[in-house]
């Protein structure tokens, strides 16, 4: 259960971002070109699979994050709108990628991006073309779209992706579209998130008759334990479908996986990496989960009817980033090369365990960014007698 501390001063906020940038330069100064997933030993070259193929957004995603921010500190906005371009359009050809679930985490966090900030009609069919591939993984029978293991398996995980589909819909008009992408999340809904707001991480399905089968988990402790990264690609990824679809049953859903998450993670608002693992384990904490839960309940909040629940989800996301801020990045610790540590990827195969991971680094840059432009957008108000 979260408790609460003093608000997170914009100070550190900004020193944080500032660390940020300094890592991603030194990133791509000493591996140009290279896209990592997790560290080892707290370095972003290794050897160690990659087990799916999913993170490649993350890095230009960052760049973009601080090209964006670069418009409100005068920072090096040129510098990192040619980064942001070089590392995005090698990604190009992943539109037509069919063997992955995972196309709106890679192009959400750049292409999309990118299309904001240049409103260039082709990267806008990129993004369209991705959301009718990602679309092409949907199974009929069952009502969902494949995870990139079999077909008769669905991840909470793709909650992150639908959110292109639905783009991909709005930009065409192509209503097939967003019904998949409907019946995805009703799916999901239905399926993986539990009464008490809780998710299973797997759900397999009889192929030939559509009907659910059991739970399963990859990365998580057990079938019917909460593994909290996919906790957090709920409230989030619900939150977004809520988003474009102004249907109160997604937002519901967010809120409760964001009320299951705040009632069980720790103080600091950090998780254990599966809510539900033995004790020992419990002790180890998925850093990338909070900065996921952060930057979600940050997007959540301003959707919420009732302006106290919205004003505790912006509350737990500011504890949770002071937190994250204050006592694990990789300030102190020269060596290490990435951003966050303590993330973990996936305990069962010894992948990335107690490490920095891209997607970690992307989504707390990501909800450093947002609550500065609002906290700046708030006092801007402020100033003018607005509120
Ligand atoms: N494959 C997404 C994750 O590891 O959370």
């Amino acid at each position: 259960m979260i408790q609460f501390g003093p608000e997170i001063d914009r100070g550190l906020m900004e020193e944080t971002l500032a660390f940020a940038e300094r890592q991603v330069t030194r990133l791509i100064e000493k591996y140009p070109g290279y896209y990592p997933v997790y560290t080892k030993d707290g370095k972003w070259k290794h050897e160690g699979p990659a087990w799916t193929h999913w993170c490649d957004g993350f890095l230009p995603g960052l760049m973009w994050i601080f090209h964006r921010r670069s418009s409100e500190n005068g920072g090096r906005g040129a510098f990192w709108m040619e980064k942001a371009v070089e590392y995005s359009r090698p990604l190009e050809p992943r539109q037509f990628d069919r063997d992955v679930h995972d196309l709106g985490f890679i192009f959400l966090s750049s292409y999309y991006r990118w299309y904001q900030a240049s409103r260039d009609p082709k990267l806008n069919e990129v993004l369209i073309q991705a959301g009718r591939t990602l679309s092409q993984r949907f199974v009929e029978k069952g009502q969902y779209l494949r995870s990139f293991v079999s077909e008769d398996s669905l991840f909470i995980d793709i909650m992150m992706n639908v959110g292109l589909i639905f783009y991909a819909s709005r930009e065409t008009g192509d209503r097939r579209l967003r019904d998949i992408a409907i019946r995805h999340a009703l799916t999901t809904r239905r399926y993986l998130v539990r009464g008490d707001g809780s998710t299973a991480h797997e759900g397999i399905f009889d192929v030939k008759t559509g009907e659910f089968l059991r739970h399963s988990t990859q990365q998580g402790w057990r079938a019917d334990s909460c593994w909290s990264r996919g906790l957090t690609w709920a409230l989030y990824g619900f939150g977004s479908c809520y988003e474009y679809t102004r249907d109160p049953r997604f937002l519901d859903t967010a809120e409760r996986c964001a009320d299951y998450y705040l009632t069980h993670t720790n103080a600091d608002g950090i998780p254990p990496w599966d809510f539900q693992a033995p004790e020992d384990s419990r002790k180890m904490v998925d850093t990338s989960a909070a900065a996921i839960a952060a930057s979600g309940l940050l997007r959540l909040c301003r959707m919420l009817p009732d302006p106290v629940k919205g004003f505790y989800y912006w509350s737990s996301a500011l504890h949770i980033l002071r937190n994250l801020c204050e006592k694990h990045t990789a300030r102190d610790d020269e060596p290490w090369e990435g951003i966050l540590k303590g993330g973990v990827y996936h305990v069962h195969r010894n992948l990335g365990v107690n490490e920095s991971v891209m997607w970690g680094d992307y989504f707390f840059c990501e909800a450093l960014e947002n609550a500065l432009r609002h906290t700046l957008s708030n006092q801007a108000r402020k100033a003018n007698g607005r509120v």
